[in-house]
């Protein structure tokens, strides 16, 4: 696990400050949090919504995932303020997992489409490769299609789960997703070159 030095933290979250404030998607949307709500988790596994101060962390997580590059379309290269509007921007609600405190893995919960297609809910998840097959995706997803059946939405669409990505398309199935549509060769694998990308959908 690499570790965020004080230097770097104090740097990330004031990059964090120079970002438009983000309005979010509903008044009864993930609530917000701020420091002094964080629990001081002696549970194992605990999620809860993620705030600003979380960021570095997420970051972290984030930029592992995408360096691997075989999992998601956004490339390693991705800037810091996208970063934070992926998981706190407009109409993003996003938790973070603790695992004796420490952030372990994030998801997120956005309206799939605007308008006419809004009741059908995108989310992702991402967990920390250090801390994989220890159920914190399971736990995650499950709370995913919580939230989302909280919310309101009727269905859940993950629009591209990559189909060498053996992990991603197990949880997705073990949480009740079916595959309804194959997008040939739609993704740019590091290493196997174009693959196959299957859009998956349950109802909630
Ligand atoms: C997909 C991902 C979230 C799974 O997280 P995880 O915490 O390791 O998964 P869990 O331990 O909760 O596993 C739950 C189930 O998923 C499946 N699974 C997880 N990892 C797997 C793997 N490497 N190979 C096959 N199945 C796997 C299994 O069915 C597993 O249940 P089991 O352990 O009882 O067999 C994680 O690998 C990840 O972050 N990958 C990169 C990002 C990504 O692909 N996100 C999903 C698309 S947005």
């Amino acid at each position: 696990m690499t570790y965020l030095t004080p230097t770097l933290r104090e740097r990330l979250l004031a990059l964090v400050d120079a970002q438009p404030v983000p309005s979010f998607r509903k008044a009864g949307g993930a609530a917000r949090t701020t420091a002094t709500d964080r629990p001081t988790s002696t549970t194992l596994l605990n999620i809860r919504p993620a705030h600003r101060e979380d960021f570095p962390e997420l970051l972290l997580i984030f930029r592992k995932v995408l360096a691997a590059g075989d999992a998601c379309v956004l490339s390693a290269d991705t800037p810091v303020a996208e970063a934070y509007d992926y998981w706190f921007g407009a109409g993003v609600d996003s938790w973070v997992a603790e695992m004796n405190g420490r952030v372990v893995g994030m998801c997120r919960l956005t309206a799939n489409q605007k308008g006419r297609g809004s009741h059908v809910a995108g989310g992702s998840i991402m967990v920390d490769p250090n801390t994989r097959r220890k159920a914190v995706g399971l736990a995650l997803g499950r709370h995913l299609l919580l939230e989302a059946r909280k919310d309101g939405f009727l269905a859940m669409q993950l629009n591209m789960v990559v189909s060498s990505n053996r992990a991603s398309l197990a949880l997705a199935e073990k949480l009740g997703f079916s595959i309804v549509g194959t997008l040939p060769r739609a993704f740019a694998h590091p290493w196997l070159g174009p693959v196959d990308a299957y859009v998956m959908h349950r109802f909630l």
